[in-house]
């Protein structure tokens, strides 16, 4: 089986992807694993957000437009061979499972992201790898849409990413997809998480474990 984390700026960049969403579909469908798709809420998520905070609304509710926007997206991947609602817990997922070849979701409570809801699935699949696809392909010394000479970083420790998780708070410019708890489950239960871009070819060469452009976490501390 397989746990893929899809940014949602992967699936609207300066409009909808139309047609990256038809072949990530498609992709799904033809995979011969069981697929849980995590699907994030990029700009809708962002813009009720901001709506809502002009509101005056609290963090959680504001949580609870993101989680209603990450489900929206997730819908849009609901083929013939996907359970045909968004499961709104982890557990509700594996059920789902039990019955249909893929599973796709979204957000499940407030006080993470995504990312986080990918790493818990997995764990409670005892699946050894997330595969993170992203807008910007990987994780970088430099934020790369900022700075030319940004460097793509192949291999991370859990450690070294929640330094740079940590410092990124403090110092603009660093460059990391993910939130602290999301490395932490990822930690505690060893599951390595392939950051790559939108790609297909290339999401298919970490599928069958051949060389791919990207960023994995979980190699062994130095
Ligand atoms: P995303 O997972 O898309 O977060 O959820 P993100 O990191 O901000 O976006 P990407 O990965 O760069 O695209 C959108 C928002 O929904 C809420 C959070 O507010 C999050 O920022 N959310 C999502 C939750 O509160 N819980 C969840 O389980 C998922």
């Amino acid at each position: 089986m397989l746990v893929i984390s899809l940014g949602g700026s992967v699936i609207w960049n300066n409009g909808i992807n139309l047609d990256y969403i038809k072949r990530f579909r498609e992709l799904m469908d033809s995979l011969k694993e069981k697929v849980f798709l995590v699907v994030g809420g990029g700009k809708t998520a962002r813009d009720y957000i901001i709506m809502g905070k002009s509101l005056g609304f609290d963090e959680y509710i504001l949580d609870q437009m993101g989680i209603t926007a990450t489900r929206l997206n997730a819908m849009l991947f609901i083929t013939s061979q996907t359970y045909p609602k968004i499961p709104q817990t982890v557990d509700e997922a594996i059920i789902a499972s039990q019955s249909y070849k893929n599973v796709v979701m979204g957000g499940t409570e407030p006080g993470h992201t995504t990312d986080a809801v990918s790493l818990l699935l997995a764990e409670k699949l005892h699946a050894k790898m997330v595969i993170n696809i992203t807008s910007v392909g990987g994780i970088y010394d430099h934020d790369p849409t900022k700075f030319k000479d940004a460097k793509i970083i192949r291999e991370l420790s859990y450690g070294d990413a929640k330094k740079m998780i940590l410092s990124k708070m403090m110092e603009a410019g660093l460059n990391i997809p993910f939130d602290l708890v999301a490395i932490k489950v990822a930690e505690r239960s060893g599951i390595k998480i392939y950051v790559v871009p939108k790609d297909i070819e290339n999401i298919k060469k970490v599928i069958n474990n051949e060389d791919f452009k990207g960023t994995v976490i979980g190699i062994p501390d130095r």
